[in-house]
């Protein structure tokens, strides 16, 4: 049987291509059990994953677990708002204590870049970052890469930009990498103050200009203004962004081609995105959503196989 060169799925950079086609191709066999009537396996009857959250979370999470059920793991969920960390406990001392309870598998989100790496270096059990601050998002970008490949056929060839707030975005480094791996053309696009000033070394390309980002692209994955990571103002108002990089349907039928729209959600309708283009037949927003359970099916299966 293959495996991944990983224990931990920490982040897109860590990870070989191989890998990736090896979490699409077991994820491909979880969509078909889950287009079944049972949409469950025995597969992870034996393992007790922890959802650790210290962040919020709608689809991650809740996908995660759906994952972990069809699967037939036993979870627990954790969320910091609540719990004992308001207390003082730290973040090893949390997971510890889980641990010790004879769980197998961590699933964490965290605000701190770099919390679950710190984690695998202290504790024994299988780590998947769910997100961690604004460095990566792994799982979001695989169901992303996953969906363009299911759209498409192949994710190699094809050009995707991501637009929007790239500086504060865990969803657009792991794309990146993701997307590079498969052999994609790869550029950003969004105000100048909103772009890490290291992005021209990721092999990127760069636009600032949105309609001439969706006149070169087969695909565009549009994110939010992260506003709760953001501690100075980087344009003068959403007003104005939506002005400048808002994407409605009018501006994507004037493309007169066809691109594939895409966001790893929550969306904030009528600021990155209009409903009338984030609800149009260019939208496969929610085929990301379904496809998120299939990938983090495959993840969770490759990694308990690892142990
Ligand atoms: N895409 C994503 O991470 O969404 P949530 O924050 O709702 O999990």
């Amino acid at each position: 049987m293959q495996e991944l060169s990983v224990r931990h799925l920490l982040g897109i950079k860590d990870i070989t291509p191989q890998d990736i086609q090896l979490i699409f191709e077991t994820a491909d066999n979880f969509k078909d059990v889950l287009n079944r009537p049972i949409k469950k396996v025995p597969s992870l009857r034996d393992i007790t994953i922890a959802n650790v959250f210290f962040e919020n979370s709608t689809r991650t999470r809740l996908s995660f677990e759906l994952a972990e059920k069809r699967l037939s793991a036993d979870t627990i969920n954790f969320s910091s708002s609540g719990s004992s960390v308001k207390k003082g406990e730290t973040l090893l001392d949390t997971v510890n204590n889980i641990l010790a309870m004879k769980v197998d598998m961590i699933v964490m989100r965290h605000s701190s870049p770099g919390a679950p790496h710190f984690l695998s270096r202290h504790i024994d059990a299988n780590i998947v970052n769910a997100g961690d601050g604004t460095h990566e998002h792994p799982t979001q970008a695989l169901l992303d890469s996953f969906s363009i490949r299911e759209k498409y056929g192949e994710v190699a060839g094809k050009k995707v930009v991501i637009i929007g707030d790239i500086l504060h975005s865990r969803v657009a480094l792991s794309n990146i990498f993701a997307l590079q791996k498969l052999g994609a053309e790869v550029m950003v696009c969004g105000p100048i103050t909103l772009l890490p000033k290291y992005i021209k070394d990721l092999g990127v390309k760069v636009e600032l200009d949105v309609r001439k980002a969706l006149a070169w692209c087969d695909v565009a994955n549009v994110l939010r203004i992260q506003l709760e990571r953001q501690q100075m103002k980087y344009f003068p108002s959403l007003r104005e962004y939506t002005l400048y990089y808002g994407i409605d349907k009018k501006l994507l039928d004037s493309l007169n081609k066809e691109i594939t729209i895409m966001h790893p959600g929550p969306i904030n309708r009528g600021v990155e995105l209009s409903s009338d283009a984030a609800d149009s037949h260019h939208s496969i927003i929610l085929n990301q959503v379904e496809n998120g359970v299939a990938i983090r099916m495959a993840v969770l299966y490759l990694l308990a196989s690892k142990g």
